[in-house]
């Protein structure tokens, strides 16, 4: 199975690159009208064709090879079959993939600073994080402070929107009922603290991994937006998901940084515009997908139950505090908090 799966990701990351350097080579580099290169970009995602990701993404896809011209192709790859975020990450810093959605705690392990919006209550909502996290005067630095270490550019990013606990026996109410449970956690310092400041076992792992996990009794409990548990089927190995709501999460598009400048200009500008009709288009897949996705999870037989916000805001409230370090990530968190309404 893992023999596989390695042997699938050489097979396309040498596929990708052979697809870039292919087109590029054979494409209207030098005299042609465009002065840039062609080619098939290939982007990973750990999300189902159903989820909003996959749907705004594959649009972009479509948009920018007609509005190119066909110059530029876009693949993308769901569930996963790139690798995992972390896997992901690193091929496209080694130009193996040139785009991935990764979560923003994948990129706290690789710059301290995108920690600051992996934090609980430092987005009130969707709305508030979108403006922030598409504001150059704000995000300029932090967006390109991957590029000498790692190669890698972020370009913005979707909502992962509200983030809740979902446990295999009952619902929970308070952090309390938490104690002594085995919660998954994205691999990240973060959320690893969230878990254990909620009384939790903290158990980091990739996301391909979890419904397995849920079903085995590896863990108890995780925590995601209610359109992950549908899309992932968490609801059949985890019925009960309790409203905590104690962050709203963030995924970032990522890409190889020497792949925009493969572009002509005027193939950039093209890319760059319909990227923001893509996460335009993702925030409003968004609202209709969390209602939908409810729904369906309810029809399937999972509750939903409200918590005791208070005793949670008691434990999530400073967090914050211990993982604001220094000057930029102040910096950064007040221009969050100053965004809000
Ligand atoms: C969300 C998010 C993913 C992330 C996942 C997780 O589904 O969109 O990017 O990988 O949560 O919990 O790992």
């Amino acid at each position: 199975m893992l023999r596989t799966k390695i042997f699938s990701l050489v097979a396309v990351a040498t596929a990708t690159a052979l697809a870039l350097t292919g087109c590029g080579g054979g494409g209207e580099a030098g005299g042609s009208s465009t002065g840039g290169e062609s080619g098939t970009l290939r982007v990973a995602l750990n999300q189902t064709e159903e989820h909003p990701s996959y749907i705004a993404l594959d649009n972009f896809g479509k948009r920018l090879e007609a509005a190119t011209e066909g110059r530029w192709k876009m693949d993308v790859y769901p569930n996963e079959t790139l690798g995992a975020q972390q896997e992901a990450l690193q091929l496209v810093s080694q130009g193996a993939v040139d785009l991935a959605i990764v979560s923003g705690t994948q990129l706290e392990n690789l710059n301290k600073d995108f920690r600051v919006f992996n934090l609980p209550k430092v987005f009130d909502d969707v709305e508030h994080q979108m403006k922030v996290i598409h504001d150059p005067k704000v995000t300029g630095e932090l967006y390109t402070s991957l590029e000498e270490s790692n190669n890698l550019t972020v370009l913005g990013g979707f909502t992962q929107g509200a983030r809740s606990i979902y446990t295999n026996d009952a619902p929970v109410k308070t952090p309390a009922d938490l104690a002594g449970k085995k919660l998954r956690v994205q691999e990240s310092d973060v959320m690893i603290a969230l878990a254990e400041a909620l009384g939790a076992s903290a158990t980091p792992m990739a996301f391909g991994e979890l419904y397995t996990a849920l079903q085995s009794g590896v863990v108890d409990a995780a925590e995601n937006n209610e359109v992950s548990y549908f899309t992932q089927k968490h609801f059949e190995v985890a019925p009960h998901f309790s409203q905590t709501n104690h962050l709203v999460g963030l995924d970032y598009l990522i890409v190889n940084s020497d792949l925009l400048g493969k572009m002509s200009e005027a193939d950039r500008a093209v890319f760059q515009k319909e990227w923001t009709a893509t996460h335009e288009e993702h925030t409003k897949l968004w609202t209709t997908a969390t209602e939908e996705d409810i729904a369906s999870a309810k029809a399937a037989g999972a509750t939903f139950s409200e918590v005791d916000e208070a005793a949670f805001d008691k434990v999530l409230e400073p967090i914050a505090g211990k993982f604001i370090e220094n000057d930029a990530q102040q910096a950064l968190y007040d221009a969050a908090r100053a965004a809000a309404k």
